[in-house]
């Protein structure tokens, strides 16, 4: 009569153990963005890893956050598609919709041609404007392994990091624009950005190499979730809501702006021929 009363309580462990897994399941958290086919999940509970494939025709894919937040810290580790990876845009990024007068909050790879280098590009939309690129090369080659992207954002400015070397730091002035209302959901994708990503759009995607695979992992959020016009900030909240840059950190940032800048849009006379925006003359 052992028997039985084993197989009971391993059957309730399993039970158990899907109960935990299907709470942290990646369906739960995420919808996918595009075609199904395209969004590969290796749900463990532990070590979620998500594939993305791209290929001819099938307009891209991803997946979104069901939850949408208001402030936050949020990273995943990526391993970018390697070899000729011209004309793709792989992102993680944070949107709160797509009308006009939208934030959003972005890290996007733009792929280029073997032995090329990946250039990636930050980005802040305050109310509809975009126009606040960032753009870095890597000190590394993000295809050969997983590395982590991480966006903090409270109230008083936005961070960009990378393997935790802050390499960026948007911050709010109260005249200006700022993502501080609009609840922002989290985003992951890869699509064909042919006509801008590469070399300017000179370089489209050779789709004999398709299909793309980048394989994110390790998603780690802890941001404030908002739904029917409140907010409630998680435990740990406190870690990154007062977080601002100091000393050693702005020393990683200027490391990273005169070593691996690709472009400032600070710097872009010809785009903006009226004046720059005013946060490029603050401090
Ligand atoms: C691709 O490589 C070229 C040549 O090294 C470089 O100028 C460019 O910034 C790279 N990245 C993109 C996205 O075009």
């Amino acid at each position: 009569m052992a028997r039985p009363s084993i197989s009971l309580h391993l059957c309730l462990a399993v039970l158990a153990m899907a109960a935990a897994a299907s709470e942290a399941g990646f369906y739960d958290q995420f919808d996918v963005v595009g075609s199904g086919n395209n969004v590969r999940v290796n749900d463990d509970g532990l070590a979620q890893q998500v594939a993305l494939t791209l290929d001819q025709g099938n307009g891209g894919s991803g997946f979104s956050s069901k939850d949408k937040y208001l402030y936050g810290e949020f990273s995943v580790q990526m391993k970018l598609i390697g070899g000729n990876s011209a004309g793709t845009v792989t992102s993680f990024y944070l949107t709160s919709g797509e009308g006009d007068g939208h934030d959003e909050i972005d890290i996007e790879f733009m792929g280029n041609l073997s032995g090329d280098p990946y250039v990636m590009n930050t980005n802040v939309w305050a109310s509809g404007d975009g126009k606040k690129e960032h753009q870095f090369y890597l000190w590394f080659d993000p295809t050969a392994d997983f590395h982590t992207y991480k966006i903090v954002w409270n109230p008083k400015n936005i961070i960009f990091q990378v393997d935790d070397v802050p390499v960026r730091t948007f911050k709010k002035y109260d005249d200006l624009p700022y993502p501080s209302s609009q609840p922002m959901m989290v985003h992951a994708t890869l699509w064909d950005g042919s006509y801008w990503a590469t070399r300017h759009g000179d370089v489209k995607i050779d789709w004999s190499q398709a299909p793309f695979v980048v394989n994110y992992r390790g998603y780690s959020s802890n941001g404030c979730v908002s739904s029917g016009g409140s907010s409630a900030c998680p435990a740990g909240s406190d870690a990154w809501m007062n977080t601002e840059l100091g000393g050693k950190a702005l020393g990683t940032v200027a490391w990273a702006e005169s070593k691996y800048m690709s472009y400032d849009y600070c710097t872009d006379g010809w785009r903006f021929p009226n004046g720059f925006p005013a946060e490029c003359t603050r401090n």
